[in-house]
C-alpha cells in the first residue's frame, strides 16, 4: 500500500469515540483521510461531539452505528473503504460477567469486524489494536519480551489477577484474527501497544487512565500492572496505527511500546513533578530491587516508525486533560 494520495481512504475506525480510537481519528482527519467512524451510539452526544468538533469532520468524517457482538453491523460502514482500524473492546476490568460481557464481545467481535471486511472487496489492509496483555502474562517469568511471546489463556483465568478477563479476551481475539486472517488470504497487521499514556480528546475518563494514574487515585488494585510496566504515549501509538497501514513491507504483529518502567522509577517520576499528590513510595509485596521488563519495539524501529514522546510527555499530557474535563483532582495533598 502507497502513501501517496490516492489512498487516503476512506478508511474506517471501530471504537472511535474511545480513547484511542478517538485521537486515531484526528490524526487520520490532519493526515488528509476521509474516515467513517463507528461507536455504538451515534446519538450519545457527549460521546460524539470531540469527534464532530475536530477540524475537517465536516467535510470528511461521517459516523456509522455498530456493535461488536452484532453481526454484519459493520458491513455498511466498511463498504468502499480500502483500510480498517478495528480498535473497539470491551474493557471493564470490574464486570461481573467477564466471559459475556469482556470475553465474547471481543472474541466475537474481531471475527465480525473482519468478515465484514471480507465481504467489501475494497479493504486491503486491517489494522487490529491488541494489548500488551496479548504477550505479557504467563507463569514463566522473563526480562524481556517481543513479538513470539503470547500471553497464557489459562494462566490468566486461574491466576485472576486484576484486568484478567482483558488479557483473556485480547489473547484469544489476536489469535483468532490472525488465523481467520491466513485462512481467508487477508493483510491483516496486529499492533501491540504496551500501556497508553498521553493526552486525549474523550470527554469522560478513559478506562486505562485508571491503571496509568493509579498512583495519583489511589487505586491500589492497578499497582500490580505498574510493578514492571511499559508505556506508549497516545500520539505516538495513533502514528504507529498509520505508519502500519501504509507501510508497504508491513507483516504480522508489532510492538508498540517506547518506555519501560518499573513502579518505583514511575512513582520517583510523578512526585518530582507533582509534588501537589500524595504519591506513595512503598508498595506492599514489590521488591525494591526490581528491574524493568523489556518490551522490544524494534520491529517497528527496524521498518522506520519513530517515537517523539518521552514518559514525562504521556503523563504531562494525560494530567493536564484530565484536570482540564474535571476528572482528577487538582491535589491529594
Ligand atoms: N489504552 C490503553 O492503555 C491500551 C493499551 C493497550 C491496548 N489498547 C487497545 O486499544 C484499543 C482501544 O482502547 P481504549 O483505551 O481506547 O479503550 P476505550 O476508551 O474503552 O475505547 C474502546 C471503545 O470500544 C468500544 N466498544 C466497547 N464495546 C463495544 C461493542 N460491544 N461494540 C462496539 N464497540 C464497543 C467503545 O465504544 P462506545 O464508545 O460506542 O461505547 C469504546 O469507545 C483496544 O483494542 C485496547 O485493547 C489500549
Amino acid at each position: 500500500m502507497s502513501s501517496g494520495g490516492e489512498m487516503k481512504g476512506p478508511v474506517a475506525v471501530t471504537g472511535a469515540a474511545g480513547y484511542v480510537g478517538s485521537w486515531l481519528v484526528m490524526r487520520l482527519l490532519q493526515q488528509g483521510y476521509t474516515v467513517r467512524a463507528t461507536v455504538r451510539d451515534p446519538t450519545n452526544f457527549k460521546k460524539t461531539k470531540p469527534l464532530l468538533d475536530l477540524p475537517e469532520a465536516s467535510e470528511r468524517l461521517t459516523l456509522w452505528k455498530a456493535d461488536l457482538e452484532d453481526e454484519g453491523s459493520f458491513d455498511e460502514a466498511f463498504e468502499g473503504c480500502t483500510g480498517v482500524f478495528h480498535v473497539a473492546t470491551a474493557m471493564d476490568f470490574e464486570s461481573t460477567d467477564p466471559e459475556n460481557e469482556v470475553i465474547k464481545p471481543t472474541v466475537n467481535g474481531v471475527l465480525n469486524v473482519m468478515r465484514s471486511c471480507k465481504k467489501t472487496q475494497t479493504v486491503k489492509r486491517i489494522i487490529f489494536t491488541s494489548s500488551a496483555g496479548a504477550v505479557k502474562r504467563a507463569e514463566q517469568k522473563r526480562s524481556q519480551f517481543d513479538e513470539t511471546c503470547w500471553s497464557n489463556v489459562e494462566f490468566c483465568r486461574q491466576t485472576k489477577m486484576t484486568g484478567w478477563m482483558y488479557f483473556v479476551s485480547k489473547t484469544l481475539a489476536e489469535k483468532a484474527a490472525l488465523e481467520f486472517a491466513k485462512e481467508n488470504n487477508i493483510d491483516l497487521i496486529s499492533i501491540v501497544p504496551s500501556l497508553v499514556a498521553g493526552p486525549f480528546i474523550m470527554s469522560s475518563m478513559p478506562p486505562s487512565m485508571l491503571t496509568a494514574l493509579a498512583l495519583i487515585l489511589g487505586n491500589e488494585a492497578h499497582y500490580s500492572i505498574l510493578k514492571q510496566v511499559n508505556l506508549v504515549h497516545l500520539d505516538d501509538l495513533c502514528n504507529a496505527h498509520i505508519f502500519l497501514l501504509e507501510h508497504p513491507k508491513a507483516e504480522g504483529r508489532y510492538i508498540c511500546s517506547s518506555r519501560d518502567i518499573t513502579i518505583f522509577e514511575l512513582a520517583n517520576l510523578l512526585r518530582e513533578r507533582y509534588p501537589e499528590y500524595n504519591i506513595p513510595t512503598t508498595f506492599t509485596g514489590i521488591d525494591e530491587s526490581i528491574k524493568p521488563v523489556l518490551f522490544s519495539s524494534k520491529k517497528l524501529t527496524d521498518l522506520g516508525f519513530k517515537y517523539k514522546y518521552t514518559a514525562e510527555d504521556m503523563f504531562d499530557g494525560a494530567i493536564r486533560s484530565c484536570r482540564e474535563k474535571n476528572l482528577i483532582p487538582l491535589k491529594t495533598v
